[in-house]
């Protein structure tokens, strides 16, 4: 077999070039050449029969909708976030800061299948077989029969997969994952991508389920390529503060059922333990109210959730920041834009700072309402009522927008005792009724209502 060859291949306008360059000798970018492996002609054709087996065309009417079978983990949030379960031949991806609970949610999941009768493998290349024993015994897991191997050449991990046949198999991580046929250090974006790509087939070609964990860069992507992201059929995002106890892991991605679910875990001694009732998590418990602080209703997947924000506006220099920790940054500067322009509230030579407390990441929209509250509330150094809560998207008109799905959040902060709400109007019920079960609710249309309905609360 004629030995496959190094090529370079360009990521902005996908050529390829025998030798690495500075710059694309098609398209002339600098800096996009990276490594990749030009396959023999002979492998070429095998290459992609294994990526499309021969079937027949068919009309897509006669074709049987058959529901993906799942096998669950045991573990219930992390099946939620997965849809119901694994997927024969699925290939999930799992990122998270370093320290999170990536190895050991993996590890826990590993064992209950196992305990199921579903044979498992966990390719450890961060840690020695006896430091993944030693996890084992802290989780209670004294007699799991999990598979361990500890190996970080691609080619043995692919000899072992073919070999044991496991119906899942953990590679922890992909970053410490390398092929011989290229020459980059493992880690590399060409070595990532390819070593991916890899198991990918491998696990489309064999059925394994296979699991592959990635950490996430300083600047919050997945270390490597977001290339990671398209060629998996699931990507899962550890989320949380390594502070605190609390995880959150969120499907970005996922080919086998709804994006954006959540599953909560606490992190215990004896490993992840699912939050089954999460709503009340992140709030921070402040026994009088405190300026800068004002509770919102999320909807995460399908379970409402409430969080706090905290904000904290103080004088600045010659040019203010704006820091943001769990929400939108460049939204905070459109935020403050409405509310000056809108509102008439001015934090020109202010340093803002806000924050959603936990370390969630909120990314709907529905979370401007109880920034802006909270932003004017530190400036104003007054805090909003007890038992206070806002939501709603406000828009560059300083218009209010409604949130998806109103009445649920409502009933949500009733449930848990809240007693007064400042919501967008098409989310406030109907009528005359303000008021859900001890609930106070006002509804506003603009930005300058809300402030003025909230002067008179305070
Ligand atoms: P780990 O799963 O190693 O993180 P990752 O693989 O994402 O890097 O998580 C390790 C952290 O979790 C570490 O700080 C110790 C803590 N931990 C517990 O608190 N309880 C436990 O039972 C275990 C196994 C870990
Ligand atoms: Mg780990």
């Amino acid at each position: 077999m004629a030995k496959d060859k190094t090529v370079y291949t360009c990521t902005e306008c996908g050529g390829s070039t025998p030798k690495w360059q500075g710059k694309c000798p098609n398209c002339g970018a600098w800096n996009s050449l990276i490594e990749g492996v030009a396959e023999a002609a002979g492998n070429q054709r095998h290459r992609f029969a294994s990526l499309a087996p021969a079937s027949e065309v068919a009309v897509l009417a006669d074709i049987e909708a058959a529901e993906v079978p799942r096998t669950p983990t045991g573990i219930d949030e992390l099946d939620r976030v997965l849809g119901g379960g694994i997927v024969e031949g699925g290939v999930i991806l799992i990122g998270g800061d370093p320290g999170i609970g990536k190895s050991t949610l993996l590890l826990q999941a590993l064992d209950g299948l196992q305990r199921a009768s579903v044979p498992t493998l966990y390719v450890t290349g961060e840690e020695s077989g006896a430091q993944v024993a030693l996890r084992s015994r802290r989780l209670g897991l004294d007699a799991s029969q999990v598979k361990v191997l500890a190996e970080i050449q691609l080619e043995k991990i692919q000899a072992t997969i073919q070999a044991q046949q496991p119906a899942v198999a953990v590679i922890d991580s992909i970053q410490t994952v390398y092929s011989d046929q290229l020459t980059s250090a493992p880690g590399s974006v060409a070595q990532v991508r390819e070593c991916a790509a890899h198991l990918t087939r491998l696990a489309k070609a064999g059925g394994t389920t296979i699991v592959l964990v990635g950490h996430v860069t300083k600047e919050g992507a997945l270390a490597g390529p977001r290339v990671l992201e398209h060629m998996v059929d699931t990507v899962l995002y550890f989320e949380g503060d390594t502070h605190s106890s609390f995880r959150l892991v969120r499907a970005i991605k996922n080919r086998f059922g709804a994006v954006n679910e959540i599953g909560v875990f606490a992190m215990t001694e004896k490993g992840l333990k699912g939050v089954a009732n999460p709503s009340a998590i992140f709030l921070s418990q402040h026994s009088e109210p405190v300026p800068g602080s004002c509770v919102l209703v999320t909807l995460e997947g399908t379970r409402p959730m409430l969080v706090e924000i905290q904000a904290l506006v103080d004088s600045g220099g010659p040019s203010p920041r704006r820091l943001s920790v769990g929400l939108d940054r460049d939204r905070l500067a459109m935020l403050l834009a409405v509310l000056h322009r809108h509102a008439g509230v001015a934090c020109m030579d202010q340093d803002v700072f806000v924050n959603a407390v936990g370390g969630v990441r909120i990314s709907e929209p529905a979370a401007d309402l109880a920034v802006m509250l909270a932003i004017t509330s530190s400036l104003r150094g007054r805090a909003l009522p007890k038992g206070f809560l806002a939501f709603g998207e406000v828009g560059l008109a300083g218009e209010v927008r409604p949130a998806p799905r109103g009445q649920e959040r409502l009933r949500e902060a009733a449930k848990l005792g809240f007693s007064v709400a400042i919501v967008p109007k098409a989310n406030a019920p109907k009528g005359k009724a303000r008021e859900l079960e001890g609930l106070t609710i006002h509804a506003v249309e603009r930005i300058e209502e809300a402030l003025e309905v909230v002067r008179g609360l305070q």
